[in-house]
């Protein structure tokens, strides 16, 4: 699998069953309140936006919101239920905008699907570039849990229930931190096979990337409603703002 790896036609066409299924659509009340606070009566900025799960009712609240994602499929998921939010094909990892944003925000793990330290820190950079004075990014990601693999690899499940059983394969480079995945749906006599490909990263290691790309940590939360993050917290949120003016 290329370095690129990018949501095609068959990850677009299970997105929302999957998203909806995984429980990520009822989420997003949460997430989106959180982020409308920190939008701050300004413009949002998503990246990797997809079909638009956070960023549609996002924009119902009022927030005026942009976005990128390096998916044709996705924008078209996108496009098909809104033409409020202006949207564009961009790489995270290398965007430019004339626009400054009060707030930009990467959700459920997408920036672990640029797959090399460097993608990352330049993502970093390139979100700092897009940030105005007082804005902020918002991260979020899953702690990563590495404790049951065995000789590097395990399956998992995800999700049975009468008609479907989606199981994730995941094999395991420790030297580059990438977890090179499949997702294998069963459905009836079908089965759909999905690849997947992630760098995964520690919140320590996220803070000292942002510090590369000039940005501090202002707050770390468990959850969306603001919980604390602790030992036993399976993801975070995490605030940042610029270091430098611009
Ligand atoms: C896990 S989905 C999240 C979609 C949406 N943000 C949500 O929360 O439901 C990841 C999204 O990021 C996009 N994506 C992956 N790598 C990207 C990249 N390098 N640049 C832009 N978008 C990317 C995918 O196409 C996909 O739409």
């Amino acid at each position: 699998m290329s370095d690129n790896f990018a949501y095609d036609e068959n990850w677009a066409s299970i997105y929302e069953k999957f998203t909806t299924m995984r429980g990520k659509v009822a989420e997003a009340d949460e997430t989106v309140a959180f982020l409308e606070r920190y939008s701050n009566g300004g413009i949002a900025f998503e990246l990797g936006i997809g079909d638009g799960r956070v960023a549609v009712p996002l924009s119902e609240r009022g927030v005026r919101v942009e976005g990128i994602d390096n998916s044709d499929s996705m924008l078209n998921l996108l496009a098909k239920r809104t033409d409020l939010i202006k949207a564009w094909k961009g790489d995270i990892s290398n965007f430019r905008s004339e626009q400054r944003y009060n707030l930009l925000y990467c959700v459920y793990n997408t920036f672990t699907l640029l797959c090399t330290r460097e993608a990352q820190i330049a993502c970093l950079r390139s979100a700092a570039e897009a940030l105005d004075d007082e804005g902020l990014l918002v991260i979020e990601l899953d702690v990563p849990a590495l404790d049951d693999f065995v000789r590097g690899q395990r399956a998992i499940t995800l999700l049975t229930d009468h008609e479907n059983t989606i199981l994730r394969t995941d094999v395991h480079n420790p030297l580059n931190q990438n977890l090179v995945s499949t997702l294998l749906w069963f459905s009836g006599a079908s089965v759909r096979r999905l690849p997947h490909r992630v760098r995964y990263v520690y919140h320590q290691e996220l803070d000292s990337m942002a510090e590369c790309a000039s940005l501090e940590l202002t707050e770390r939360w468990g959850d969306w409603a603001r919980g604390a993050f602790t030992d036993n917290s399976t993801s975070h949120i995490s605030v940042y703002r610029r270091t430098t003016a611009l």
